[in-house]
């Protein structure tokens, strides 16, 4: 499915190596295949452990990805390393370099839809390698290597003889934040890609304005800000703040998909551009209260052309989200020119109609800026004419999700599940459960229809979150979702998956990270507020 063709020799062997030597090392999301020798292992010496790049590898030094991947990882193997203990000398015989060898050549610039993530991990007693076809699957690796690391009692570093061929189930990993139900400070983002990259998840979705505030400082109209964010000085993004994410996501191999939704949920930008939402009515007389999105001006279009090529100018991938969701019609409905602009149009009472007019036109409009486009599933469901590689992004509950996924990808879309994954939803007890126990292709379809889901998405929305609860929200909540996308569809055992998961979020406090119990226990190293 994912790039596993150079692997696919290799399988029969590890089956039956797998057989014999029967799972182990904790590592989240659970790799594909893993070969533990039990009771072999090789000491780290902080002091003298590197990583490195291979002879025969095609990327070496200065290829900022790897580089810097490797002073993070080395600072959070080694965090609680204060002075290499006196005995460090002693082990002369312990393997300190982790050799990485990439086999493309070129430090891509972004990740994208297409990157390969494979990576083989072999870590035996005289040498650690990791391989992998391209810098991000060496990312991945990297990651596992830093979970296999162990402490022992006398305080030194240890990994066990273990070997892993892994890749993943889904190409897109996501997680949403939503920016404008409250500002969350570009710290929290950042830590939030940090942890993201923890768990193998590979697209933040930022969910960047919506109703409540426009925090996103445009270049083209900064009015939107100055006049939409909740504060036009401390609660919004600058170029730089922007500029800022996207860096810090790249390097660790996550794309950043920005959503700026219309034609609904666009409150917040009228202040900053005046003329742009529905004026509506009561009676015959406008009531000073806006709708959605004007449809039927032409400088509604011109706004969105200048608005939407600066986004795409910004954000590199090649993928928008353009919203297109929960669009309110009473407004329209209220409103005189555009009821006479519907039946000029002839769309009769069906204001869906409408609202098609408008996405499509936008649609064309990103179109034509060299862009693809992630929509909320509305679109699809109000038959909006999108073009063929359009991404449908499945997130209500209240048609069972399955029956939407099962009905985009027979129309031949690309399908995205979101629905059963809203971890701002919360209960008493273990929700992760849920979460984890989804099968995204579990819906009525032809092979050829699962082939078309890409994977799924997160959800973290603002309504109740900021900076104070974002984290220990998330974390490990969304490691669920994380291993659901990553690991091998048979990975549902939910007692191993819980001893995996309380385990890694005892590693997430270790590196400073405030991930929420799972259920009763404790951590070797509590977490405490540096
Ligand atoms: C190494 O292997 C031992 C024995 O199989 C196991 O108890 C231990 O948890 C492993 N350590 C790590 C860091 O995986
Ligand atoms: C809007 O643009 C169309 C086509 O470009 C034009 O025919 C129409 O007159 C314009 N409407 C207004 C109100 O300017
Ligand atoms: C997932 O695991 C099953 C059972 O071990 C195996 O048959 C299948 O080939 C695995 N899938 C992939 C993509 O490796």
């Amino acid at each position: 499915m994912i790039g596993t063709g150079s692997m696919a020799g290799g399988l029969l062997m590890w089956l039956w190596l797998w057989l014999l030597a029967g799972p182990g090392g904790a590592v989240w999301p659970q790799p594909q295949h893993v070969r533990v020798w039990p009771g072999s292992s090789s000491r780290l010496v902080p002091a003298r452990f590197r990583f490195g790049y291979a002879r025969d590898s095609a990327v070496g030094p200065g290829c900022a990805v790897l580089d810097q991947a490797f002073l993070r990882y080395w600072r959070l193997l080694f965090a609680a390393q204060r002075r290499p203990p006196e005995y460090e000398q002693l082990w002369e015989m312990s393997c300190n370099e982790l050799l990485v060898s990439v086999t493309k050549p070129g430090c891509e610039d972004y990740p994208n839809m297409d990157s390969e993530e494979s990576y083989k991990l072999s870590i035996s007693e005289d040498s650690f390698l990791l391989t992998a076809d391209s810098v991000w699957g060496a990312l991945r690796g990297l990651e596992t290597f830093s979970q296999l690391v162990g402490r022992a009692e006398d305080g030194t570093y240890y990994v066990n003889k273990t070997d892993i061929v892994d890749f993943p189930r889904f190409r897109y990993r996501g997680l949403l934040l939503d920016t404008s139900r409250h500002y969350l400070p570009v710290k929290a983002i950042l830590e939030t890609l940090d942890v993201m990259a923890y768990n193998k998840l590979n697209v933040f979705h930022w969910h960047i304005v919506d109703d409540p505030s426009f925090p996103y400082e445009s270049a083209a109209f900064p009015d939107l800000s100055e006049k939409g964010a909740y504060n036009p000085i401390t609660h919004v993004y600058t170029p730089n703040d922007v500029k800022l994410v996207i860096e810090h996501a790249r390097l660790r191999g996550i794309r950043v998909i920005p959503e700026f939704d219309t034609p609904g949920h666009t409150l917040s930008w009228g202040p900053g551009a005046p003329g742009l939402l529905t004026p509506c009515y009561i009676g015959s007389k406008p009531s000073g209260a806006y709708g959605p999105v004007n449809p039927i001006l032409n400088s509604t279009y011109q706004f969105m052309a200048v608005l939407f090529r600066e986004v795409s100018t910004v954000f590199p991938d090649f993928y928008l989200h353009l919203g297109g969701d929960e669009v309110e019609f009473t407004c329209w409905r209220s409103n005189p020119e555009i009821n006479s602009f519907m039946k000029q149009m002839g769309f009769g009472q069906d204001y869906t109609e409408l609202e098609s007019f408008y996405i499509q036109r936008l649609l064309d409009m990103v179109s034509s800026y060299g862009k693809g486009y992630v929509v909320w599933q509305e679109v699809f469901d109000n038959g909006v004419k999108v073009k063929p590689d359009t991404i449908i992004h499945v997130w209500k509950e209240s048609v069972p999700y399955q029956h939407k996924m099962a009905q985009v990808t027979k129309a031949g879309y690309r399908a995205l599940l979101s629905a059963p994954w809203y971890l701002n939803h919360i209960s008493y007890g273990q929700d992760w459960l849920a979460a984890y126990k989804v099968e995204p292709l579990q819906f009525a379809g032809s092979s050829e229809q699962k082939a078309l889901v890409i994977g799924g998405e997160a959800c973290m929305w603002g309504e109740y979150v900021d900076a104070t609860n974002l984290t220990p929200r998330l974390w490990p909540r969304a490691g669920a979702v994380a291993e659901r996308l990553w690991s091998n569809e048979t990975v549902r055992d939910l007692q191993d998956a819980y001893y995996r998961l309380a385990d890694f979020r005892c590693k997430l406090l270790g590196r400073g990270i405030q991930a929420e119990p799972l259920f009763v226990g404790y951590c070797d190293h509590e977490y405490s507020r540096s």
